[in-house]
């Protein structure tokens, strides 16, 4: 088996693949942002592999992240390691290529954690009933306009910049124009060009589907909510994709029981000491110099493994080589640690990371989201 880059020459072989493995109907081999990895058998196409260019906020900082995706093997060569040898060259590409964080959605998670990715954040939609629409005020919404693309996408991005996970959704992998597209983009618009909130959806046979209910204080996002509310009678709920947490856990009405449907998403860190050198670290302007020695087990990436030492100081963290390697950690633990989604004793349990490393937890602030397991 070889391994190499996609050319033009591969388009229809890699959309035949594409086809079979996931039933769909796509024209396009390789879209404007993305690259792909094509596995060769006996001369020919067997896997492919597409990596798409994307930055996802840590800590308020977009950092490069590589977007796997489309990842497909013929039938006849499945078993035989071709797409765990697209996984490993991928891991040489984003390195290469700048992308220390990667970021897909598995169907086989074994796949992907074989070679250190590790469920780290969520992909979520709510169904919300008319009734559990909260009751707000009015604001003035209009529909959008090229000329507020770029305010919107600003309205967007200051939002991202404090949720962890969500994508910049700048070009080449995004075109902000392709919002206008769906049926529903309302503005809220503010002073000056600016953009106090949005709301975009698409109708189908379905209902309606809100991909953005986005605004920059309470009384827009009721405002926004109580547009949804306006589709009471032809519709008995809507369906809210969460990109604000604020909205579906501080604002709407849902009751106990709710129907959320929600994919999870692996991220691998791919480069330990340039990840760390993109996110940003708000917790660590609070914390006094301190160190962690780590021992990190990464075959896959070896760059990544070995002792390394992560330091805080005067605010900011950097990795070095070296050090006594006291805590061990695998590749798998780096993902969900790096999100902030597990914290050490997780970790630990799930025979991940051995040693005392409560400062990995401060520095994430991890975790984020508290639990009960009993009911009452
Ligand atoms: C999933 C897919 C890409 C795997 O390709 P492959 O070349 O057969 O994978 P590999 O031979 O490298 O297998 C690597 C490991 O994953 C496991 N694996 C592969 N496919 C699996 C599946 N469908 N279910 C469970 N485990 C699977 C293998 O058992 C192997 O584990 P092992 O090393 O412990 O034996 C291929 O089956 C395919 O194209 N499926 C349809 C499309 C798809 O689901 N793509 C994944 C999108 S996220």
């Amino acid at each position: 088996m070889s391994i190499r880059d996609f050319t033009a020459d591969d388009a229809d072989a890699v959309l035949r693949l594409r086809r079979v493995a996931f039933g769909g109907t796509s024209d396009v081999a390789v879209r404007p942002g993305q690259r792909a990895l094509v596995a060769e058998l006996d001369g020919r196409p067997a896997g492919v592999l597409t990596i798409n260019s994307y930055h996802q906020f840590h800590g308020g900082v977009p950092v490069p992240t590589g977007g796997v995706g489309g990842v497909a093997v013929d039938p006849y060569a499945r078993g035989r390691g071709v797409a765990s040898g697209l996984l490993d060259r991928a891991l040489e590409s984003l390195r290469e290529q700048g992308q220390p964080l990667s970021v897909l959605y598995a169907t086989v998670p074994s796949l992907y954690r074989s070679r250190g990715w590790e469920r780290a954040g969520v992909y979520e939609s709510l169904d919300l009933t008319m009734d559990r629409l909260p009751a707000g005020g009015r604001v003035r919404a209009r529909a959008a306009t090229e000329a507020d693309l770029d305010a919107l996408h600003a309205c967007y991005v200051d939002l991202a910049s404090t949720v962890g996970g969500l994508l910049d959704r700048r070009g080449p992998a995004f075109d902000v124009a392709d919002v206008l597209k769906l049926d529903v983009v309302s503005v809220v618009p503010g002073h000056d060009g600016e953009v106090r909130g949005y709301l975009t959806a698409q109708r189908d046979r379905d209902g309606l589907r809100v991909h953005d209910l986005v605004g920059r204080d309470r009384d827009t996002l009721l405002g926004l909510l109580r547009e949804l509310a306006s589709w009471t009678g032809v519709l008995d709920k809507v369906s809210l994709r969460v990109t604000d947490p604020a909205v579906t856990g501080l604002l709407t009405d849902q009751a106990i029981r709710y129907q959320l449907t929600q994919s999870t998403w692996l991220l691998r860190v791919v480069d330990l000491a340039e990840a760390v050198a993109a996110r940003g670290w708000p917790a660590a302007a609070f914390l006094k110099p301190a160190a962690v020695d780590l021992d990190v087990v990464d075959e896959h990436a070896p760059w990544n493994a070995g002792p390394h030492r992560i330091v805080v100081d005067g605010g900011r963290v950097r990795v070095e080589r070296g050090g006594g390697g006291a805590v061990r950690v695998h590749a798998r633990a780096l993902g969900p640690w790096f999100a902030g989604t597990q914290d050490t004793h997780a970790l630990r349990r799930a025979g991940l990371l051995d040693g005392d490393a409560g400062l990995l937890d401060l520095l994430v602030g991890a975790p984020g989201v508290p639990r009960l397991a009993d009911f009452f």
